[in-house]
């Protein structure tokens, strides 16, 4: 076989076979097919795309390129659950806790930020002690122990994916409904659990800006999970405006706890509680996802979640009393310089770019330029304000922090880009467009 042959036929739109897939995806991965021809190929997928099928093969091969994880030391059916990537979403801090008090194991691998998009394994660091790396048995065992482990990816999983986001983040080939898929997908199935639930997210902070280029994603990395014998179930939600209030490392774990008090903003424990049903209903802990939604509820309103969190906490090294609202400005970092950013004038915030947002969190040093960059756990930003609020001029919309001072102003333009101010009351669209199953 010949790469060139490869790309022009690509080039060309031809559908290639499951063997030339095969080709492609081992050779980049041992090195013998070089970046350019890669990266010439993935703008070729970009322009023409890949068939349903050529898709499936394209996943299988990427998720075949490294190791799979066994999970069967770990009792119960295993659920993972994995967002496409948003701004403020700290839910796998408060779903992964509600499922497992509920009696679903959790054992997930989690990512790092890239860009204006935050990961968990981020957060999690923030709280002094946490352990992201620990050896397998200690995995396996803090999962049949307390029922919750997060852990950042091995680099032996879906080394292919590596490779070719590294190379397609820096070739503008990301947004690809197939690349997109393949990439998720490869990393989910070779994770091991049993089951998968997605968030996709939708709107101007998400890779899919309408919700029927989310819809397309949800039904294709629905259909791919199935076909490799998963449960997989997928969740459409709002990516308009940031999730929550709280954006930025520490800042978002805070949140994230007083979710678990029942204390946190309206959004997020909605769609946290929506996330946790339904993985209760895929681990068989409750006989349809109303029943799923009812427990994830309890858990919240009895304090079992933050209970499991703590536990979750202290297994892999962390203080648990950063739940303790009076010990969490000696536990958590705040970044020391802040700057408040006023609304411009009177009206109602119609629109609160995520993007943007995003963006502005990454000024302050939350958030990463490039993979090799450190971040600013006690760095972001607090939101008082979301779209659909009225405000006043002068009004404080949101609080920044950063480590550097001169971070500030940067942030603080991004942010006033971000918001628009108008005269009528918007028309905010559901925080939970549609279920894929
Ligand atoms: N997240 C991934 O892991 N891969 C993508 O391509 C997009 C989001």
């Amino acid at each position: 076989m010949n790469t060139v042959e490869l790309i022009t036929a690509k080039r060309n739109g031809r559908e290639l076979t499951e063997e030339e897939i095969r080709y492609l995806v081992r050779g980049f991965t041992e090195g013998s097919i070089p970046d350019y021809q890669m990266s010439a190929f993935l703008m070729a997928v970009y322009f023409r795309g890949m068939s349903r099928q050529e898709t499936i093969w394209l996943t299988r091969e990427m998720k075949l390129s490294g190791d799979t994880a066994d999970l069967s030391q770990i009792k119960g059916v295993k659920i993972d659950k994995h967002s496409t990537g948003g701004v403020g979403d700290k839910t796998t801090l408060i779903v992964g806790p509600l499922a497992a008090a509920c009696g679903v194991p959790i054992a997930k691998m989690s990512g790092r930020g890239l860009g204006f998009t935050g990961g968990t394994v981020d957060k999690l660091e923030s709280i002094p002690g946490f352990q992201t790396a620990l050896p397998v048995q200690d995995f396996f065992d803090q999962v049949n122990g307390c029922g919750i482990a997060v852990i950042g990816q091995t680099a032996h999983i879906a080394p292919a994916d590596k490779k070719i986001y590294a190379l397609r983040d820096v070739t503008a080939t990301v947004e690809n409904l197939s690349l997109i898929t393949s990439s998720i997908m490869s990393k989910k199935l070779a994770s091991g659990s049993d089951g998968i639930l997605l968030d996709v997210k939708c709107g101007s902070g998400a890779f899919m800006k309408t919700e029927e280029d989310a819809r397309q994603l949800a039904e294709l990395m629905v259909e791919i999970g199935k076909a490799d014998g998963k449960k997989t179930m997928a969740v459409i939600t709002d990516m308009e405006q940031p999730l929550g209030n709280a954006i930025g490392n520490a800042l978002e774990v805070r949140e994230a706890i007083d979710v678990l008090r029942g204390q946190g903003p309206r959004d997020i424990t909605e769609l946290s509680i929506e996330l946790a049903g339904r993985m209760i209903w895929m681990g068989e802990q409750a006989d349809s996802a109303e029943e799923g939604l009812a427990k994830a509820g309890r858990a919240l309103r009895t304090g079992a979640g933050l209970e499991k969190f703590r536990e979750f906490v202290a297994g892999q090294g962390g203080d648990p009393d950063v739940t303790d609202k009076n010990r969490q400005d000696e536990l958590l970092p705040v970044s020391p310089c802040t700057r408040t950013v006023t609304a411009p004038r009177d009206g109602y915030i119609c629109s609160m770019d995520a993007m943007g947002i995003g963006l502005a969190s990454q000024h302050t040093g939350a958030g990463r330029q490039t993979k090799e960059d450190s971040i600013d756990h006690g760095a972001g930003i607090l939101l008082h304000h979301k779209a659909g609020d009225q405000v006043k001029e002068g009004e404080p919309i949101c609080t920044l922090y950063s480590s550097d001072e001169a971070r500030l102003e940067t942030a603080a333009g991004e942010v006033l880009r971000s918001v628009q101010i108008g005269d009528a009351e918007p028309d905010l669209s559901p925080l939970i467009r549609c279920v894929v199953e």
